[in-house]
């Protein structure tokens, strides 16, 4: 059977820095406060003018470089985010035009903090269906520009960057051996729009809008569906935990990935954090957090990755790639 395999990653964060002590300046918090509770110790902000495009191409150029590949190699991006450059076009087309992909095709996915896990399995599906041998699947955001800075609750959560994961068409046995993404469990509850949703939007207000959580309990349906949502995609794939070489989890808290993994039975030295320097980037922190780790040489191949996420939707999922 045909998998979807890794080639390269790559990722791109903003150059401003904004650590902790800045938001206590203008809001009654404190450094203290957020490390404790969130884990965050800093996030990086774009520049004005700065899109999400901009960060997703210099991810994406990260990722064709570290393949030895050029864009014209790639038959399908699929980019997911939440803060797209514009209503439409997607910002997949804009990251296509500037790699030089002049064939294939390229669109977005929306399932905001979710939206990587999502955008995954709809590459894998393409490549296992044949509609393109190699698929670029970016997660990109800047998440400032939908922050209100004077909402202590949610503004000092967040941050912007960019990461891209290049799959490429290869031959398997179908077995849990195999390299490539081996199973993916998707979810959403539409029940839940109300405890994390933006304000505003082309058909409501015309308006971009500014973040919106009731973050306990968000906290409360995370840990619970994110160690149902990993437990299920390892079941899929016919793997146990033990099999589990790295927990790439979305990076939203650090209190949360702890107790997933917990949940899970994985030992805390085998999660991938990076939320203390990211922040919540949303659909780009599992691709940065991979793609950091990959630079550093933590991944082996033949590692088994387990990812999970969640975010507004609610929209939740999971996926395992054998590296
Ligand atoms: O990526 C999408 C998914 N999002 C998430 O997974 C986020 C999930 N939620 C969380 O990560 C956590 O709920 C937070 C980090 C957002 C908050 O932590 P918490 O331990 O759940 O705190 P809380 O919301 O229960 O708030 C505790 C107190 C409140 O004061 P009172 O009501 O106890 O007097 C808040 O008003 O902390 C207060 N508070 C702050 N204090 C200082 C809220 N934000 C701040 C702040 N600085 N920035």
């Amino acid at each position: 059977m045909i998998r979807s395999v890794p080639v390269a990653c790559g990722h791109y964060l903003p150059e401003r820095v904004v650590e902790n002590a800045e938001f206590a300046k203008t809001l009654d918090t404190s450094d203290e406060w957020i490390t404790s509770r969130s884990g965050i110790k800093r996030r990086h902000f774009a520049a004005e003018g700065q899109k999400t495009s901009d960060l997703a191409i210099a991810a994406a150029k990260q990722a064709l470089e570290n393949a030895g590949l050029d864009g014209s190699d790639i038959g399908a991006i699929v980019l997911a985010t939440a803060t797209p450059d514009q209503t439409f076009p997607s910002t997949a087309v804009r990251v296509q035009e500037a790699i030089g992909m002049t064939g294939g095709f390229a669109f977005d996915v929306q399932a905001v903090c979710a939206g990587f896990v999502f955008a995954l399995s709809q590459a894998d599906a393409i490549i296992r269906s044949g509609q393109a041998e190699r698929v670029m699947v970016i997660g990109a955001e800047t998440f400032s520009r939908i922050l209100d800075f004077t909402d202590r609750s949610t503004c000092v959560l967040f941050g912007d960057g960019a990461g891209a994961l290049i799959l490429e068409a290869k031959e398997g046995t179908g077995e849990s051996t195999d390299r490539g993404i081996l199973s993916t469990d998707l979810h959403s509850d539409g029940r839940y729009t109300d405890i994390l949703y933006v304000d505003g939007g082309p058909s409501s207000t015309g308006t971009a809008g500014v973040v919106h959580m009731s973050g306990r309990e968000v906290f409360r349906h995370a840990v619970v569906k994110l160690a149902e949502t990993g437990q299920a995609a390892l079941d899929r794939a016919g793997l146990d935990k033990s099999d589990v070489t790295w927990l790439v989890p979305h990076q939203a808290n650090l209190r949360i990935m702890t107790q997933t993994a917990t949940k899970l039975g994985i030992p805390l030295e085998n999660v991938v954090v990076t939320v203390h320097d990211h922040g919540n980037t949303s659909a780009a922190s599992i691709p940065l957090a991979m793609s950091v780790a990959a630079q550093e040489g933590r991944f082996k191949e033949g590692d088994l990755l387990l990812m999970e996420a969640i975010g507004g939707g609610l929209a939740w999922g999971a996926a395992t790639l054998r590296w």
